[in-house]
């Protein structure tokens, strides 16, 4: 069958390799999606384990319509026996885009009433909408007179994971994270830090990346779990063959430290429901008084500054940049912000920026490769 996986901007490519590991055939990037082929058993999979994926799609009926009357009429047409039972709760969602729908909202409740219309006349019952968490949940798509509807086999996006009980302000999403750490090339072999963690996101992501734990080990519920075919033979046999332990021989360092002591009580707890045993751990410090441990990748996503007054934010980044220059040789430094100014006040030269969208916000990811000695002594092998 045809899958379409749904992730962020500009982390495509990085969701195309995860599909190309699990084993998807026909793999085709979009914009904010890759579609592939699979089967029930790579839809389980897809789930267990994308990193960077929103939710997993499974395209079920596509059709060209000229105006409402004949869109309406088309649902009408539609057996939704095929995908959900009368007592389990359903949803619409979706996107909608066409000069036949001014407000964009409105198929979706045509669609809506065309499920609860075809239940009604089949069995004189009504099945019930749940819009926070429903059992069923259908996807339209629109675009201008064409029209896919999906189910969307994850249900609650797959960034809801299942580990976070707590974050701090301005958190980051548990599949940017991942995205991030999988775009900054980490070789999983050498130290991993982030001095500004809050609730502790990005080494959590690390952490389960580095140990090969599925990103959904803590999660228990998926969409599919109500659809009419469901496997639970099948999905045992998918879960069983993902580790639920670390490996324990990580020898390098997963380390989050942050000023906050609130924030670094809630890291700790978010990890309490992950199997990571040792492999991570977190301090709390401000960054300037953070020791390093030798050579590794450092990920950060420091404050903005839409909050702070003017000029500390500048203060803040100057201060970022003297850090990496004197404490983090021989460390892969990333830097994610939204702030264009303040990534001038690091004072130091990027080697890649890649454009990457945080929430709604525009936000540039650097990289500052922090040499051990001079550049010179670095590039030819002598000293100045
Ligand atoms: C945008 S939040 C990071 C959110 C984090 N990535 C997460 O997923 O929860 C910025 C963090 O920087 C911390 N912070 C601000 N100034 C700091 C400093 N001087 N040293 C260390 N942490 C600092 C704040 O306490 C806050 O938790």
């Amino acid at each position: 069958m045809k899958l379409v996986a749904k992730t962020f901007f500009g982390l495509e490519e990085v969701l195309a390799d995860e599909l190309k590991q699990l084993g998807a055939k026909d793999i085709e990037v979009g914009n904010r999606v890759v579609t592939y082929e699979g089967n029930k058993e790579l839809m389980y999979k897809s789930n267990l384990w994308l990193r960077t994926a929103i939710s997993i799609l499974i395209p079920i009926e596509s059709f060209k319509f000229k105006n409402e009357h004949d869109f309406k009429k088309k649902l009408s047409n539609l057996n939704f026996n095929k995908y959900m039972a009368v007592n389990k709760t359903f949803a619409v969602k979706g996107a909608v885009n066409s000069k036949e729908f001014s407000y964009t909202k409105y198929p979706m409740l045509l669609l809506k009433d065309a499920i609860v219309d075809f239940f009604n006349d089949k069995y004189g019952q009504r099945p019930s909408v749940d819009q926070k968490s429903p059992n069923i949940l259908f996807d339209l798509h629109i675009s201008e007179n064409n029209c896919t509807i999906s189910l969307n086999s994850s249900g609650a996006p797959l960034f809801q994971r299942g580990y976070r009980k707590s974050t701090g302000e301005a958190p980051l999403n548990e599949a940017l994270a991942a995205g991030l750490i999988m775009i900054s090339g980490w070789d999983q072999k050498s130290n991993f830090i982030d001095v500004f963690c809050g609730s502790g996101t990005l080494p959590i992501e690390a952490a389960l990346i580095a140990n090969g734990i599925p990103p959904q080990i803590a999660r228990k519920q998926y969409s599919f779990m109500y659809w009419p075919d469901f496997d639970q033979q099948l999905w045992n046999q998918v879960l069983k063959s993902a580790p639920a332990v670390p490996k324990r021989d990580l020898d390098f360092k997963i380390i989050g430290s942050d000023t906050d002591p609130e924030v670094v009580k809630m890291a700790r707890n978010n990890i309490k429901a992950l199997p990571l045993g040792k492999t991570i751990s977190f301090e709390i410090k401000d960054f300037k008084d953070f020791e390093a441990p030798e050579d590794g990748t450092l990920i950060i996503n420091p404050p903005y500054g839409e909050r702070l007054n003017d000029d500390s934010v500048f203060d803040l980044y100057k201060e970022i940049g003297d850090y990496f220059k004197n404490k983090l040789p021989g460390y892969n430094c990333w830097v994610l912000s939204s702030n264009m100014d303040a990534f001038k006040s690091l004072e130091l030269k990027p080697s890649s920026k890649i454009r990457i969208y945080n929430a709604n916000l525009s936000c540039d990811f650097r990289k500052y490769q922090i040499f051990k000695g001079s550049l010179i002594e670095h590039k030819y092998g002598v000293k100045k």
